[in-house]
């Protein structure tokens, strides 16, 4: 099944409320959140507040996607804050295995996530473990980047391995995500779609979720 987690990095963070009101009626499956620490990477998001005050005004399933060098130390936090999945970086500072056991000991859903430059295969002795895998598609830091299409065989190379494994996993994919780029990386094997500029960045939140969904089914 497709899912469309619209990323708020796009939207009007002043309006947050009305912003994910809009997209929830628009048909979104979840709430994409990018928190970045101006250390793993070189921009500066948001961080637990907003988390927690985003889980008061919505049912949807907060997405939350750290760009941070400490998952350990904060990964549990943004499980206490409300978030339904936290998905991490591998290339973190913090040993993967105690940041699966810290989410999974909250009670919550658990991803992995690979800059461009990182083989798909450092998520596999993980895979077992997690519910959903990130293949990012830009390099993390900013929105409204270019897809880089050259990151499909990584998706195709993960969906190849669940199966292998037999282990059902939702794949998202994150950067440059519109109706042009869906359709090669639901070919690759991804079921989960990211998007902000292409979402965020359109007058109707309506149409633009109805054509990325159909851009998807084909
Ligand atoms: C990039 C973030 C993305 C970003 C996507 O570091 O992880 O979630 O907001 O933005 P678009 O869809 O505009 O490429
Ligand atoms: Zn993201």
């Amino acid at each position: 099944m497709f899912k469309i987690s619209p990323s708020i990095l796009a939207c009007d963070f002043a309006n947050l409320e009305a912003e994910v009101s809009a997209m929830q009626r628009a048909g979104v499956e979840m709430v994409h959140v990018d928190v970045m620490d101006g250390h793993f990477v070189p921009n500066i998001s948001i961080g637990l507040p907003v988390v927690a005050s985003l889980r008061k005004k919505t049912a949807l399933p907060l997405d939350v996607h750290l760009m941070i060098s400490d998952p350990l130390t904060y990964a549990p936090q943004f499980c206490d804050m409300g978030a339904d999945i936290v998905t991490f970086h591998v290339e973190s500072e913090s040993d993967p295995q105690a940041v699966i056991d810290a989410i999974r000991a909250k009670g919550k859903k658990c991803g992995m996530t690979i800059k461009p430059r990182t083989p798909a295969e450092a998520l596999f002795p993980y895979l077992s473990q997690l519910d959903m895998v990130l293949v990012m598609t830009v390099e993390p830091g900013f929105g409204g980047q270019k897809f880089m299409a050259d990151m499909c065989p990584k998706i195709e190379a993960v969906r190849r391995e669940c199966g292998r494994l037999g282990v059902p996993m939702d794949i998202e994919v994150d950067g440059g995500i519109d109706e042009r780029t869906v359709p090669a990386v639901v070919r690759a094997g991804a079921n989960v779609f990211v998007a902000g500029s292409a979402l965020f960045g359109k007058p109707d939140y309506a149409a633009a979720v109805a054509g990325l969904r159909a851009a998807a089914e084909g």
